[in-house]
């Protein structure tokens, strides 16, 4: 398959309906799980979007949606270094708030041990990883991923949110670059 507005050639890794189906399943287990509590997912920008925005629909408990944009530096070397700059804070307190962080991608791990520090030290009641896809193979530091959807393969991914050179991210499935 090639992609008719960027010429990239790709084929599906996981498809449509293996997303939306795995979705559903993490939204009864995350449901049952933050009953009654204060729940706060806390979406990592711009990956997390299309994961986030079909999560929250699959969820039958109240719950908040924020915002946080980082920047990790040392990607061109194809592994992040864990230096995370914020380029958009989330817009409210979140001590004493049950927080979900929903991310695309753990790689090396990195960025979200970086994330993961700077929120705790704001004092939520708990925090907590959802993370769509896993490459566990690339782990650098041991940090405990505690919704996955996926465990996918060492290798470079993108639609449904993560991007190739910042396009293809409206992909419904996730692909895999071919050739
Ligand atoms: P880490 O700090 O190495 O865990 O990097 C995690 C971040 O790298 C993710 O939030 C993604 O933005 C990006 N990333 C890692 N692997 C991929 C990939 O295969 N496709 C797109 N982005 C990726
Ligand atoms: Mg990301």
């Amino acid at each position: 398959m090639t992609d008719d507005l960027t010429n990239i050639p790709y084929e599906t890794l996981i498809s449509e309906t293996q997303l939306q189906a795995r979705i559903k399943e993490l939204g009864q287990q995350i449901s049952a799980d933050y009953a009654g509590q204060d729940l706060l997912l806390l979406c990592i920008l711009k990956g997390g979007v299309l994961f986030l925005t079909d999560l929250m629909r699959q969820l039958s408990i109240p719950h908040e949606i924020d915002f946080l944009a980082v920047s990790s530096y040392g990607k061109e070397v194809r592994e992040s270094t864990g230096v995370v700059r914020i380029l958009k804070d989330l817009d409210k307190p979140i001590k004493g708030r049950s927080v979900l962080i929903i991310e695309d991608i753990v790689d090396t791990g990195h960025t979200l041990t970086y994330i993961t520090n700077i929120l705790n030290a704001r004092q939520p009641a708990s925090l907590k990883l959802c993370a769509l896809l896993d490459k566990i193979e690339r782990r650098r530091v041991n940090i405990p991923v505690d919704y996955i959807g996926f465990t996918i393969p060492d290798k470079f991914v993108f639609g449904y949110g993560l991007d190739l050179d910042e396009k293809l991210r409206n992909l419904p499935f996730i692909a895999v670059a071919t050739g």
